[in-house]
């Protein structure tokens, strides 16, 4: 009994430090700066249609539950971290989307089974550290015949070896939390879905970036914007040569992926999964 309420007080920390995390900097900002085309093409992608009811799971500020409200459908949009929903609002009033916005762990969310037609993450459930138990979510609550799909970055791809290179500066990863860029392979997903879903589509992709003046500029926007990044460099604050070190490794990694001539251009892979449920 002890053992259960010392791991329900453990789970519930590490979710309001991850809140934290992700409340840090301004991913709203960029969301759209960086990468607002993921949501349309997860929505398209998702085949979704006027009066579905969809889920929008770990949507930080709706880039994926707008477009998809645009498009007709009755969307919630669900994630960890409230303190994203008012720049997500004022996104939809001014674009005229209609979305409910709602706190929610993606590892134990308050809706009910088989009560949405799609449920979608964009870039989102992957950061959730327990992923069978978000997996098992993500097919709870879509009813049988419904659509799961999901945008993910993966390892290989540039925000997978931005994950990579940040890690040794970052604490220790708790027991049992699980890296990210996994739900960017195939295998893993499929793995994880098991026999519950059929049809399963996956196609590897990239998002061209090219708004950033150079690698630099690249690494400081992340710096200040988003949140775990911003956390690691909090962690080794007070090791100077570490923070020289890290910023040397980001803007490398961002020449690495450069192909501009000028200014800098990459392209950041990630997977496109589709799957139905049984
Ligand atoms: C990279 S952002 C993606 C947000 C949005 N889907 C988009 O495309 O811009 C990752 C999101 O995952 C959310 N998140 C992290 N852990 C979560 C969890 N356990 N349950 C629900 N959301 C979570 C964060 O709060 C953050 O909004």
């Amino acid at each position: 009994m002890d053992d259960t309420i010392d791991a329900v007080q453990a789970d519930r920390e590490l979710k309001n430090k991850h809140r934290a995390m992700w409340a840090l900097g301004d991913y709203p900002a960029l969301a759209t700066d960086i990468i607002a085309d993921l949501g349309p093409a997860l929505v398209r992608a998702g085949r979704i249609r006027p009066g579905d009811r969809v889920l929008d799971v770990a949507a930080g500020s709706g880039n994926a539950a707008i477009p998809a409200a645009l498009s007709g459908a009755s969307v919630v949009a669900s994630d960890l971290t409230p303190e994203l929903f008012d720049a997500g609002r004022r996104r939809a009033a001014e674009v005229g989307a209609h979305v409910e916005w709602q706190q929610a762990d993606a590892e134990a969310m308050p809706f009910a089974d088989d009560e949405f037609d799609t449920v979608m993450s964009c870039v989102g459930v992957m950061f959730a550290p327990h992923h069978q138990a978000s997996a098992d979510e993500l097919v709870r609550v879509c009813r049988p015949g419904g659509t799961i799909s999901l945008l993910s970055w993966t390892p290989e791809g540039f925000i997978g070896q931005m994950f990579a290179t940040m890690k040794p500066y970052a604490p220790p990863p708790p027991p049992g939390a699980q890296p990210p860029p996994l739900w960017g392979r195939e295998d893993h997903v499929r793995a994880l879905f098991s026999h519950r879903v059929t049809d399963v589509v996956a196609t590897r992709k990239t998002l061209r970036v090219d708004q950033f003046r150079s690698p630099e500029d690249f690494r400081d926007y992340f710096k200040t914007r988003y949140g775990p990044t911003i956390a690691v460099y909090r962690n080794i604050a007070d090791y100077p040569d570490r923070v020289a070190a890290l910023d040397r490794e980001l803007a490398d990694l961002a020449r690495r992926f450069d192909y501009g001539t000028g200014s800098t251009v990459m392209n950041w892979e990630y997977l496109l999964l589709t799957a139905r449920k049984w």
